[in-house]
């Protein structure tokens, strides 16, 4: 049985509670982070931990990320559950309250908790056949950026995903990608550019993305940060994902439509090492 942590206190899963009134439940009024983790360290914990404060601010949680020691907390995670390879998810909702669509008066204390999740993530399978999509309308709300637990719309679009036969969705609007359901969309144009939507409220800033773009930089990949349509990436030499789970995921079909020869592509499985290189030196 896993040990959680929920509320200051490190707890067996299984007497891990929280009140039917929580907001998180009743409301969706609550934000996340998704850590990767490697050889039992945490990849990218400050950037993380700065989307979340920043998610905090913008829903208005009055929660102080900096009062928790967030760093020996994520720690005596994978210590207690030996946890070498996985995830740790960390939620924070505003806390429970009679309910009301108003926010709770100030002074309600928001509900904290983490746990973590053991799975493969550099030897997945995925990785060697790459992922086929489809493309949705994007029908989430407005402000994507803020990483709430609003997933509702992406957990239904993966369902369609399945229901087809494929890995997952990339959401539209108009005929322009936004984002992955749970990643951000990225293409390699024939010129070798990479190519990968700029930020906004329109997409999460995900921070695998932000990472990446350095390392492809800093090799002398021109980057893009731009809209493009479904049309370009079905026509692009290659096309991938990245989140914190999947890291630089290959994508080799899009409606039905080969990318490139319908391969994982080569400038997308060198980025996807020099990802895993560098998330296992700096970790
Ligand atoms: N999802 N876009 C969306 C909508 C996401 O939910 C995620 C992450 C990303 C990638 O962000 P990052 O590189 O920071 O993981 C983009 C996580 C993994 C999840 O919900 O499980």
């Amino acid at each position: 049985m896993r040990t959680v942590y929920l509320n200051g206190a490190f707890v067996a899963e299984s007497n891990a509670t929280v009140s039917i009134f929580d907001r998180g439940l009743l409301f969706a009024d609550a934000v996340y982070e998704v850590f990767s983790v490697l050889d039992g360290q945490i990849i990218d914990h400050a950037p993380h931990m700065a989307r979340l404060k920043r998610s905090l601010a913008e829903m208005t949680i009055d929660h102080d990320v900096g009062a928790a020691d967030w760093e020996t907390v994520l720690a005596t995670l994978i210590e207690r559950n030996a946890l070498e390879e996985g995830t740790i998810y960390l939620q924070i909702s505003r806390g429970a309250a009679d309910r009301d669509f108003l926010f709770p008066p100030a002074g309600t204390v928001p509900t904290v908790f983490a746990f973590t999740q053991a799975r493969n993530l550099v030897a997945n399978p995925m990785a060697e056949r790459g992922m086929r999509i489809l493309t949705r309308p994007d029908r989430r709300w407005g402000r994507r950026d803020i990483k709430t637990v609003q997933l509702l719309y992406a957990s239904m679009m993966k369902m369609d995903a399945k229901a087809a036969g494929v890995d997952d969705v990339w959401l539209v609007e108009g005929d322009v990608i936004t984002e992955g359901t749970s990643q951000n969309a990225c293409i390699i144009t024939p010129a070798g550019h990479l190519v990968t939507r700029n930020l906004g409220d329109h997409i999460l800033p995900g921070v695998t993305r932000r990472t990446l773009i350095g390392i492809a930089q800093a090799s002398g990949v021109t980057v893009e940060e731009r809209p493009f349509t479904i049309a370009e990436a079905q026509g692009a030499a290659e096309a991938f994902v990245t989140s914190a789970t999947l890291f630089v995921m290959p994508v080799v079909q899009i409606d039905g439509l080969a990318v490139g020869d319908g391969a994982p592509g080569v400038h997308t499985m060198a980025l996807r090492k020099a990802y895993i290189d560098h998330a296992r030196a700096t970790g």
